[in-house]
């Protein structure tokens, strides 16, 4: 079983024709509103892949709360852990142009109020055959109860760097498996190594190797059309990115941390694991909107 420790958002998605610099007002298209937020999304796409999970998350008592849960309730997810506060739901403002470039603006609101008994609650029956999957999107002391939690038993954890944050090295050294796109691993990598002339030209295998080496840690290099790179103590490879036209990449990562924690929860191989994961985030990102874009695991080929 997914144990998914996260945010819940209601997104507010329009359309530009370039993303706006520093002090500009640039007039969007259409408004698709549509539920999000990185936990919400990443406990979906486990669901979807074919994994119990149970989701434990904050909503507001607001009136965004329906729209943000609409799909979780929809969909097979233990929802006994959600739990609303007297807050907004969260919020995205997520504008995005027309090369599938995005900008996202959080209203954390009920996220930021999650609280350690809720987590204590939430992650009390998890046993060391499950996997615990966070994301960056709620506070850190909650991040470190769960994480607490899942150490104290043994149980694999999966963290996804996203968004980037300060406090991702103290939560990289005890997890299991660490999921980051190319700006997240290179502040990674700069907060392990310092900057040193020497490792300037490395490639990013060279390095994610390095940082798996040093941690002993499992790393994914999401590497968008370049597709990723897997590094452990024992291994080493590359997966290319499958060929689909872009529509909109908000919710993929998401979609990959789903699918391939799903993969290894059913007993999956890491590299069997990653390629299905790749091919759903690939998918995901035909169709506007995060949740809406997730695939069901037999639409993957
Ligand atoms: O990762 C995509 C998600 O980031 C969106 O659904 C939005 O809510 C933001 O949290």
């Amino acid at each position: 079983m997914i144990f998914c420790v996260g945010s819940i958002n209601l997104d507010f998605i329009t359309n530009v024709r370039s993303l706006p610099i520093k002090g500009e007002t640039v007039i969007g298209d259409k408004l698709v509103i549509s539920p999000g937020g990185k936990g919400a999304n990443q406990a979906l796409a486990a669901s979807r892949a074919g994994s119990k999970v149970r989701l434990i998350a904050a909503v507001g008592n607001d009136q965004n709360r329906d729209a943000a849960v609409k799909n979780i309730l929809e969909a097979d997810i233990d929802i006994t852990s959600v739990v609303t506060l007297n807050a907004n739901t969260g919020i995205a403002f997520i504008i995005l142009d027309d090369f599938g470039e995005n900008q996202i603006v959080v209203s954390a609101g009920a996220n930021n109020g999650l609280s350690i008994k809720d987590v204590e609650y939430g992650l009390a029956s998890m046993r060391s055959s499950d996997i615990l999957l966070i994301q960056q999107e709620i506070p850190y002391h909650i991040l470190e109860q769960a994480v607490k939690m899942a150490s104290a038993i043994n149980a694999m954890i999966i963290l996804n760097t996203a968004p980037k944050n300060s406090y991702s090295p103290k939560l990289a050294k005890k997890s299991s498996i660490i999921v980051c796109n190319e700006v997240e691993f290179s502040s990674l990598f700069s907060d392990f190594f310092a900057y040193k002339q020497k490792h300037k030209d490395q490639s990013i295998l060279d390095k994610s190797g390095q940082i798996s080496n040093l941690l002993e840690k499992t790393f994914v290099v999401t590497l968008g059309d370049k597709g990723l790179i897997c590094t452990s103590s024992k291994n080493k490879f590359e997966i290319p990115a499958s060929k689909v036209s872009v529509v909109d990449t908000v919710g993929a990562g998401d979609t990959f941390c789903g699918f391939l924690s799903a993969c290894l929860d059913q007993g999956k191989s890491l590299e069997e694991s990653l390629i299905i994961a790749n091919k759903a985030a690939a998918l995901a990102c035909t169709k506007i909107g995060a949740q809406h874009a997730i695939p069901k695991i037999g639409e993957i080929g």
